[in-house]
């Protein structure tokens, strides 16, 4: 069951479509950066063009509106609008992005803006990134300029997007920019001051911003019952899709770490047992700060794991079996774990959910006809978004999803390999060719989910 009121909507993110990485005032952000490091970029593609959108916007907005789009959500550049994190303001930036935001409200399109989606400016990494403590006030600065410079048209926003991945990969693991691989004592103090940085964000837009909407966008890793009648198998997911990751690489994943604070305003027992050694002083006088109140609970989601138990209740996690179905990234087809996470996610959280992400990579060509004919897609999509409505059916409080993405982009390390888009881009021409797939989503979009 969809809403009346639901939000259907497609994301993107601006260091995978915009282009224009040095032009108009704007600063290396640490993915520029990155791809100039020979062999971190599959093909050594980089973001200097992408889809070429900060000059093409006029003409994406368009095909959003021909495409019956309703609500964008994008991500402001912190390196466009203030090219070395903090200081001086980029006019040029403020001028993008004020006139996008004109363009969709033009299109009848709403806006919603991701302040963070990994771009970091470089200066600021330079100076310690999420490591320094000042980093929360340096982010506040920036949150307070987009607020004052969209504020008046744009009444919704997500803080970060997927702190476990720029976190949680970005400071720990490979394959993210930065690629830092602290030890686990700075994780945590960056994780923190990312955390506080979401709360100073928050309570800036509260007193900037009129009647703002603010969310955020976690990911993590996600677990369903593999008997979705057992209880044990329900159990069994619920308590694995809340866990922290023991392992030191794997930690970062973990939803109850970047969540509970947020929204029970504490870190999870599990957390504190294991890394309250490495907190900053103090540390519990910032909970007060990080635990601001928000007005939907955003996740990302694009797949999950399968549960069951053994004899004596321990959780077996079936993935991966022979056979699986998948993406051309190799990430499993389970829509279940859509319909689960709604599930677990409101029981803990208590907040009306919005899935800021979901889709899928495709090895999408055009074919003999001209068309882009992508049935795995449609499929894809349509399982999701059934399992999403079951869940609203069970009591869950979904209120949105934006589709992962209106238009294929720039995959991060992957390169331009990866399509997930709604629409093909040809990166030779830059020509725009609406996908099947965005044909389908319009249909869905125009009559609420009435076809799902
Ligand atoms: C993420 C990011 C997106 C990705 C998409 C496919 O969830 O990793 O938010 O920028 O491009 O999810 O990986």
């Amino acid at each position: 069951m969809f809403s009346k009121d639901f939000i259907w909507g497609v994301s993107t993110a601006a260091f995978q479509i915009e282009g224009a990485a040095y032009e108009d005032g704007k600063g290396p952000s640490v993915w520029d950066t990155y791809c100039k490091v020979p062999g971190k970029i599959k093909n050594g593609d980089t973001g200097d063009v992408a889809c070429d959108h900060y000059h093409r916007y006029k003409e994406d907005v368009a095909l959003m509106k021909e495409l019956g789009v309703k609500n964008y959500r994008f991500s402001v550049s912190w390196p466009r609008i203030i090219p070395n994190g903090t200081g001086e303001v980029n006019p040029k930036g403020i001028e993008f992005y004020s006139n996008l935001v004109d363009e969709l409200l033009k299109a009848g399109i709403t806006p919603y803006v991701t302040l963070f989606h990994w771009d970091t400016p470089q200066a600021v990494e330079d100076r310690g990134g999420w490591m320094n403590p000042e980093v929360s006030d340096w982010f506040a600065n920036y949150t307070a300029v987009v607020a004052d410079a969209l504020g008046d048209r744009v009444k919704n926003f997500i803080t970060f997007n997927e702190p476990q991945c720029f976190i949680g990969a970005g400071y720990c693991g490979v394959a993210m920019a930065p690629e830092k691989r602290q030890a686990t004592q700075f994780i945590v103090k960056a994780a923190h001051n990312v955390l506080l940085s979401h709360g100073k964000a928050v309570k800036v837009l509260r007193e900037k911003v009129k009647d703002v909407k603010v969310g955020y966008a976690p990911c993590g890793n996600y677990y369903f019952p593999a008997d979705e009648n057992s209880e044990s198998d329900i159990e069994a997911a619920r308590k694995l899709t809340f866990s922290m990751e023991k392992s030191l690489t794997d930690f970062g994943w973990s939803i109850s770490w970047w969540s509970d604070p947020v929204c029970l305003g504490r870190y999870p027992d599990e957390y504190i047992d294991f890394f309250e050694k490495f907190l900053p002083e103090n540390w519990q006088k910032d909970m007060e700060t990080i635990y601001q109140p928000l007005d939907f609970y955003g996740q990302n989601l694009y797949q999950g794991t399968a549960v069951t138990t053994d004899e004596n209740g321990e959780p077996i996690c079936l993935r991966h079996q022979t056979g699986y179905p998948h993406t051309s990234f190799d990430w499993p087809v389970t829509p279940k774990a859509i319909k689960w996470a709604a599930i677990y996610l409101q029981q803990r959280y208590k907040k009306p959910i919005i899935f800021t992400e979901n889709g899928m990579a495709n090895a999408d060509v055009v074919s003999l006809d001209g068309k882009v004919h992508d049935p795995a897609r449609i499929d894809f999509l349509h399982r999701y978004l059934k399992c999403l409505s079951e869940a609203n059916d069970m009591g869950a409080d979904v209120i949105g999803y934006f589709q992962w993405s209106f238009m294929d982009n720039m995959e991060w390390a992957s390169g331009y390999n990866q399509r997930f888009g709604l629409v093909f881009v040809d990166y030779q021409t830059l020509e725009r060719i609406p996908k099947d797939s965005a044909y389908w989503y319009k249909q869905v979009m125009e009559t609420n989910g009435e076809n799902i």
